[in-house]
């Protein structure tokens, strides 16, 4: 079993915001996360599958494949958008990056070829936080 990563970067913007709660508690919990008119982030997202090598090509996957796919089902949907504004299936949810990368989970899972896995997905927010997934 062999384990293949790709990295993908998109922007978008966000806040972190419980309506239940009063604006005191959100600053206090979700500090300049909460600010009222958005802020953005650049993220990063390591997409790693894992599969056996194909002996025609020497691939477990072609990373131009998984690049297209990551692309198609997930860039275009988030990039350069508001996630708590623009994004279909983020509708409803916390913003944050523990949400957006199980989101993402699902958007990737049903693209991938047959005999590949989704291993683990990595969301960098900043460059001091990320958050990772196994499903
Ligand atoms: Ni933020």
């Amino acid at each position: 079993m062999v384990y293949l990563t790709r990295v993908e970067h998109f922007n978008a913007a966000h806040k972190l915001y419980n309506p239940n709660w009063s604006k005191e508690k959100n600053e206090e919990v979700f500090e300049g996360c909460a600010n009222e008119n958005w802020h953005g982030h650049n993220f990063d997202l390591y997409v790693t599958v894992k599969g056996e090598i194909d002996p025609e090509t020497g691939f477990v996957m072609n990373l131009k494949d998984l690049s297209k796919l990551v692309k198609q089902h997930v860039l275009t949907k988030v990039d350069h958008k508001n996630l708590n504004l623009d994004v279909d299936f983020m509708q409803g949810k916390m913003a944050s990056a523990e949400v957006l990368i199980s989101e993402i989970w699902k958007l990737i899972i049903p693209h991938l070829p047959v005999g590949v896995q989704l291993h683990s997905l990595k969301l960098y927010e900043t460059h001091k936080s990320f958050v990772e997934y196994f499903g």
